[in-house]
């Protein structure tokens, strides 16, 4: 089983899914060392709680720069041997350091047909487009925002009626069964 880390900064349903995959072996390539936060109140944390995996909050305000900040998670990586990292709702560029030492190794989850909609709110931006369909995709991370290689993407219409929240609940449904099953395929 190949090690992987997953990051969150906020709700973390990605990752919850993520996990319970693993564990009730739906997904078994993978195992998860820890759950990486970036914020102390991220709701990801209770999940993980719930699901006994361990947590790193790593707050980056605490280091005098980025690199220091990303040293200091590189060291929790290596220390817990992760082969892979899983970003699931992480809102911060990966930096050099990191892309370096994990390259072609850092997935990202993006919710929409990238390269449509980079970047914030781009259920947002999709809603607001007057688009008849948008979707998700996952890619692997490089230096710019939701600009890595793209791996696969699965869509859904938008509706006319459609509220913004019930679009994201549309999407949400996607992520939730395209972010495994690429994991399951790319992950070795
Ligand atoms: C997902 O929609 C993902 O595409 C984006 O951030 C969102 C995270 O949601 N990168 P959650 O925290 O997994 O609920």
């Amino acid at each position: 089983m190949t090690k992987v880390a997953v990051f969150a900064s906020g709700s973390g349903s990605n990752f919850e899914n993520i996990a319970q995959r693993v564990q009730d072996g739906r997904l078994n390539n993978i195992e998860i060392t820890a759950l990486y936060v970036d914020h102390d109140d991220a709701y990801a944390i209770q999940r993980a709680e719930k699901l006994d995996i361990p947590v790193h909050i790593t707050l980056p305000k605490t280091f005098n720069s980025k690199k220091e900040y990303e040293q200091q998670l590189l060291k929790l990586l290596k220390e817990e041997d992760v082969e892979w990292i899983v970003l699931a709702g992480y809102m911060r560029l990966i930096g050099a350091d990191l892309l370096d030492a994990y390259e072609r190794r850092i997935l990202n989850i993006h919710p929409a047909l990238l390269p449509k909609y980079k970047g914030i709110d781009a259920i947002g931006q999709a809603y607001e487009s007057g688009d008849k369909v948008t979707g998700t995709t996952v890619h692997f991370v490089d230096s710019g925002m939701d600009t890595g290689e793209i791996i696969e993407q699965s869509q859904c219409d938008i509706y006319p009626d459609d509220t913004k929240e019930q679009l994201e609940d549309r999407i949400k449904h996607l992520e939730y069964e395209l972010y495994p099953k690429v994991i399951a395929n790319i992950i070795r």
